[in-house]
């Protein structure tokens, strides 16, 4: 079969290779002869035609032919198909790898959002931290500014206080030079005169001089005993010796040459005693000799209120503790063992001078009361007394109870921010000297508002603190009681016309209820204040009559008044 089919594939060809030829040919010769066709080609190609027409197996070759190319065709329709199949599989695994590619890329961006998002939240929070730190750094900046300025308030306040001290010492001393001056001017006057009259008369004003003299002598022995005896044990030497008497006496003669009589008299002779027997210029008030304290009260206009243990209104637990160290203090000395040292604090107002003043009063020992405003503007000096303080407060028999008041004024933190001049601290400094060992010569009680402001060491010495607090609503109402019976319901120190309470009991002890409520934060000076200014609105009325409508008219108002202080700066 394969032999017939290639016979007349030979044969097909070899009539198209002659009809090629043929019409090349002819072309050529057409070109050269001009006529274009040949026939013979053709005929030629018409003849193999027909000799594959003639073929028997001429069908049967063009069937197979055909079979042949309908199968190549197949064949290469089912080639295409795998071929489109192979491009679709091979599209559908593109697709699948871009959409493996987006998937991935969508969740790495996601990842990458997320990282994002938490670093943000992360340098938020970060931000958030600093902004608070920064805040806490200046809320602490702006305590410690806000502390920073109290202090200087405080120091400037003390600077002050301490220039009014001075500025009172430099008048004090002022007048004293100015009295002085007067009394010289007075003698010099006098002797001018004298000379004068001694010129006119010299044998009649001898005379006079002489019995002068005597009468002068006669008054400052006068004076001096009077003033000695009231001294009791400690003087009796001196009223007994006869050559100290004439001494003393003299000294006072020729100090107080040509007052007697008068106040400023009677003043230069208590000063000239109390040098005599030595009290230092430091103490204020002393249970030991000082005439002069004794002198100023005698003629100071206003009485100095009195007080006694039954009239400090305390809380019970403080109550108990002062009654039990004013006790120990007398059997102290008696026992010959060491005297305690104590530190009262609180606000202003709340009984601590008068705590101490009774207390000292009461315990039989002898007293002396300075205080630390004094000692400032002493400057240098400053350590020479408090020394020749210690050293006379050794010669008192009894014992005797120091109290130094308004004691940070003084005795400041060395270390603090406060400015604190030379001479302070070195009386500091002697104060810690003399009261390093426990003594048996006295006690010192410190009195301050401001404990935290004590140097250290100071403190160290305590050792017995008490706090004195402003009084709670039972104690007020004990105060308002007391200072009310003390200033109005019984005042039997009123002159002319006696004054009187119109308050049935009842209304005046629920009024002293309704004070007592209202009265939260007063001192107990501040509550005394207000019924001193009872006492007042009573004496300005016509009848001396206290009403509850006048009663509750001045509490009303000092109440307001109060109010007012505390919106003050402080
Ligand atoms: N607890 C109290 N009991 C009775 N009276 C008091 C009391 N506290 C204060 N007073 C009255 O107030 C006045 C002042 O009191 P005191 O001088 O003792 O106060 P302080 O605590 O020493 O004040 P400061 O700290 O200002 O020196 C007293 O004279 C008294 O009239
Ligand atoms: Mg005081």
């Amino acid at each position: 079969m394969k032999t017939m089919t290639s016979w007349f594939v030979e044969r097909l060809a070899q009539g198209m290779r002659v009809v090629e030829c043929d019409s090349k040919a002819s072309s050529s010769s057409n070109a050269n002869s001009g006529v274009g066709f040949d026939p013979e080609a053709l005929e030629r190609g018409a003849k193999a035609l027909r000799e594959i027409n003639q073929s028997p197996h001429a069908k049967k070759v063009l069937d197979l032919a055909k079979t042949q190319e309908l199968t190549k065709q197949q064949e290469s329709k089912a080639k295409e198909a795998e071929m489109k199949a192979a491009a679709s599989q091979y599209s559908v695994q593109q697709e699948k790898v871009r959409w493996e590619e987006q998937r991935k890329y969508a969740q790495e961006q996601a990842q990458h959002k997320g990282e994002i998002a938490k670093f943000e939240d992360q340098l938020a929070r970060r931000r958030q931290e600093e902004s608070h730190e920064k805040e806490r750094q200046r809320n602490a900046e702006m305590v410690a500014l806000q502390e920073q300025s109290k202090k200087r308030i405080e120091a400037e306040k003390l600077a002050i206080e301490q220039r009014i001290q001075e500025e009172r010492r430099a008048t004090e001393a002022y007048r004293i030079k100015m009295e002085k001056e007067q009394i010289r001017m007075k003698a010099l006057a006098e002797a001018e005169g004298r000379t004068q009259e001694h010129r006119a008369n010299e044998d009649i004003f001898r005379r006079e001089l002489l019995l002068k003299m005597k009468e002068e002598r006669n008054k400052a022995v006068q004076v001096a005993k009077a003033v000695l005896t009231s001294l009791g044990e400690g003087a009796r030497d001196i009223l007994t010796d006869q050559t100290k008497m004439a001494m003393l006496a003299g000294g006072i003669s020729l100090m107080a040459l040509g007052v007697y009589g008068s106040r400023e008299g009677t003043k230069v002779a208590a000063r000239a005693i109390d040098r005599y027997l030595g009290t230092p210029s430091l103490v204020r008030d002393t249970s030991r000799s000082s005439m002069f304290g004794r002198m100023r009260r005698m003629f100071s206009s206003g009485k100095e209120e009195e007080y006694q243990m039954k009239d400090i209104i305390l809380n019970k637990g403080l109550g108990e503790r002062i009654q039990s160290l004013s006790g120990s203090l007398l059997m102290t000395k008696q026992r010959g063992a060491p005297f305690r040292h104590m530190l009262f604090y609180g606000p202003p107002g709340t009984g601590k001078t008068m705590t101490a003043k009774v207390i000292a009063k009461q315990s039989n020992m002898d007293y002396a009361i300075l205080t630390g405003g004094d000692i400032a503007p002493l400057g240098g000096d400053a350590v020479t007394q408090l020394h020749s303080l210690f050293d006379w407060s050794a010669t008192s028999n009894k014992g005797l109870v120091l109290f130094i008041d308004e004691a940070d004024a003084f005795l400041g933190d060395r270390g603090g921010k406060m400015v604190q001049s030379e001479g302070l601290r070195a009386a500091l400094n002697a104060l810690l000297y003399r009261t390093g060992d426990q003594s048996k010569h006295f006690s010192m009680i410190l009195a301050t508002n401001r404990p935290g402001d004590l140097d250290s060491a100071v403190l160290n010495r305590i050792d017995d603190a008490l706090e004195f607090p402003n009084p709670e609503a039972e104690e007020r109402r004990q105060l308002i009681e007391l200072y009310l019976k003390r200033y109005v319901a019984e005042n039997k120190s009123v002159k002319g016309p006696s004054i009187r309470v119109d308050i049935t009991p009842g209304d005046l002890s629920k009024m002293y209820d309704s004070i007592a409520k209202d009265t939260k934060g007063f001192s107990g000076r501040d509550i005394a204040k207000m019924m001193s200014a009872v006492q007042a609105a009573v004496y300005g009325s016509v009848d001396g009559i206290l009403t509850p409508a006048m009663f509750k008219g001045v509490v009303d108002y000092k109440l307001k008044e109060f109010q007012k202080r505390k919106e003050l700066p402080q």
